[in-house]
């Protein structure tokens, strides 16, 4: 969800007001993604690279997660299921403070039951990190001495549920892939936009959506 800094400063706002407007924006996707029928959006909202950000912006987006997390009426009225890929909170490396690990498992219960969109949100996440992780666990569980596979990279990913990814979002003119989803983004379609995050809205989701079905 990049530009949200961008999107503030054009306003002489500080950062922190861009983070807000992109948690606000991000309702607001989810709700039109539900009514577009996606079935799984997973959004990038804090990276295992970010915790080395000045103190209280990262305050700030620790405070948005907790009010995304608690937006349980509305993820229930709309029939969203809760998911959440990082670093686990019982493994070193974990950063994930208490009220964040609390914020999460609480959504992840109280939405548990929905049948509809799965969002996941990425928190303390890095795809190097999970690789690594996986690639570890599954060497762990080989008995036969021989080498691990592709699926058992796959089956040991924070969320191996998760399926291949159709299309990634890069907002804010960003031309790069970031330490998001490498394993999962294998032969996605990539849909580029010159839109901040706070801006992306219902217009840019069809936009993106076009790219599935595409050649
Ligand atoms: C990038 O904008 C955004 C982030 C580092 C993550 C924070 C995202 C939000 C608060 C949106 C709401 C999401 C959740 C899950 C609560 P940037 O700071 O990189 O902006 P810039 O590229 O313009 O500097």
């Amino acid at each position: 969800m990049d530009g949200n800094g961008r999107w503030a400063k054009r306003r002489g706002l500080p950062r922190t007001e861009g983070h807000t407007a992109g948690e606000n924006n991000l309702a607001e996707v989810v709700r039109v993604c539900a009514t577009r029928n996606v079935g799984w959006l997973t959004v990038f909202g804090f990276s295992t690279e970010n915790w080395v950000r000045p103190p209280a912006e990262v305050k700030h987006i620790l405070s948005l997660h907790k009010r995304l997390f608690g937006r349980i009426e509305e993820l229930n009225a709309n029939n969203i299921r809760i998911q959440w890929i990082g670093r686990p909170f019982d493994e070193p490396g974990s950063k994930t403070p208490a009220f964040i690990q609390r914020a999460i498992q609480q959504a992840i219960d109280d939405t548990a039951h929905n049948t509809g969109m799965v969002l996941t949100v990425a928190f303390d996440y890095g795809s190097r990190a999970e690789l690594l992780r996986a690639a570890q666990h599954a060497r762990a569980q080989q008995h036969s001495g021989l080498d691990i596979t592709s699926q058992e990279i796959t089956n040991n990913l924070y969320s191996p549920e998760l399926p291949p990814v159709d299309v990634v979002v890069r907002t804010s003119g960003e031309s790069r892939i970031s330490n998001f989803l490498l394993w999962q983004i294998m032969g996605s379609k990539v849909y580029f936009t010159e839109r901040t995050w706070p801006d992306f809205d219902a217009h840019e989701i069809d936009n993106a959506l076009k790219l599935v079905h595409a050649n």
